[in-house]
């Protein structure tokens, strides 16, 4: 069994965190995303991994490498423009050579892959699909199955009067089983695309198409701002079944500084007296002077927060420098070295 990542993407709805740092290893937890994708392949028995890049691939492969750190074997496939999801599966066939778990780069879930791939298989469908329930489906596509689970409509991001029509809760997971056959049927050298093209002509050749749904399991895309805090605060609060924080104390914290259980600083970190911490992440050396406030927030690598700034729900990326009494409100999110003045507050 192989795996194929997709990440080609430009990761334009992270932007600016993504100008620097392709969404493929934006931290999660502080530590590369596709880190996690690739520990639960290894999990389900799959060490044959290709990942499908397009965007900044140099920066991915320095921070990944050939995957022999964690226990498996990664091969890069650069297309030199993106192709399309199904554009970019084609391009990766030459490596291909059997039943193939395709997965968007960019989900964070502990579905456990041994289990659809047994369903594919069981099925002898020529393509599975992982399904999910999502609250607000508009952003994704809308999936409608029979109750044999084969695979009836594929709509991908319908609008939102089609939505209320539709009533279809289930969306595409971005995670397939495909058996070698089905890349016949994806053009060579062309932008194609899985969800516009692929999916619908496998439903008007009645290939057997199959789904899976994931009940109760982890899930979500983690490409958008809101979605990126979302997912650090499911991992603060231990929701995410295969990825556990382990907290340690490798940072220097003044006694009177508040910390609580949720929160994750990485080693390097530097806190003074006063600090309040709460419900957020800061990756390695990060300092926090005297006085500040950060509550539910991710702080990337060698930021500065200046004494008695206050950070709230917000991303601040890497190398930044926040000046004293700088307050950064709901949603905010600052790109790489970002430099704000000190406010002085005049009383
Ligand atoms: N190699 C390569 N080439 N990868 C690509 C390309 C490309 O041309 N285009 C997109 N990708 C990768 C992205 O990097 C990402 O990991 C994945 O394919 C999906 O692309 P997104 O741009 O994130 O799509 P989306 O989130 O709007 O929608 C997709 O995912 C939803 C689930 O999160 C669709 O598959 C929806 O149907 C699905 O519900
Ligand atoms: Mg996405």
């Amino acid at each position: 069994m192989q795996a194929v990542i997709l990440a080609g993407g430009l990761g334009t709805r992270l932007r600016p965190l993504t100008l620097n740092t392709p969404k493929p290893i934006v931290p999660i937890g502080n530590q590369p995303f596709l880190l996690r994708q690739i520990n639960a392949l290894k999990e389900a028995g799959i060490r044959d991994i290709i990942l499908s890049v397009s965007y900044q691939p140099t920066v991915i492969k320095e921070v990944l490498g050939d995957g022999s750190d964690f226990g498996v074997s990664l091969k890069y496939v650069v297309e030199p423009a993106p192709m399309g999801t199904a554009g970019a599966y084609k391009f990766a066939g030459t490596h291909l050579n059997a039943t193939a778990i395709v997965l968007n780069g960019d989900i964070l879930t502990d579905i456990d892959f041994r289990t659809v791939i047994e369903k594919h298989k069981k099925n002898a469908a020529a393509a599975s699909i992982v399904l999910t329930r999502v609250d607000n489906p508009a952003a994704y596509g809308l999936v409608e199955t029979d109750e044999n689970n084969k695979v009836l409509r594929f709509l991908e991001k319908p609008k939102p009067d089609e939505i209320e029509k539709l009533n279809i809760d289930t969306i595409n997971a971005g995670i397939y089983v495909l058996e070698p056959e089905v890349l016949k049927l994806i053009p060579e050298n062309e932008n194609y695309s899985f969800e516009n093209q692929l999916f619908p002509s496998l439903l008007k050749r009645k290939e057997k198409f199959y789904s899976y749904i994931a009940e109760d399991q982890y899930w979500i895309d983690i490409g958008t701002h809101q979605r990126y805090l979302q997912a650090h605060y499911d991992l603060m609060s231990d929701k995410i079944k295969i990825f556990q924080l382990e907290r340690n104390k490798n940072y220097e914290a003044a006694d009177s500084a508040e910390i609580d259980d949720r929160s994750y600083l990485a080693e390097g970190c530097i806190i003074g007296s006063g600090v309040k911490i709460i419900n957020s992440v800061l990756d390695k050396n990060v300092i926090i002077e005297d006085g500040a406030v950060i509550q539910n927030s991710v702080i990337w690598k060698g930021t500065k927060i200046g004494s008695q700034a206050n950070i709230s729900a917000s991303v601040i990326g890497l190398e930044c420098s926040i000046g004293k009494s700088v307050v950064i409100a709901s949603s905010s999110v600052l790109g790489d070295k970002t430099i704000l003045a000190n406010v002085n507050i005049q009383l």
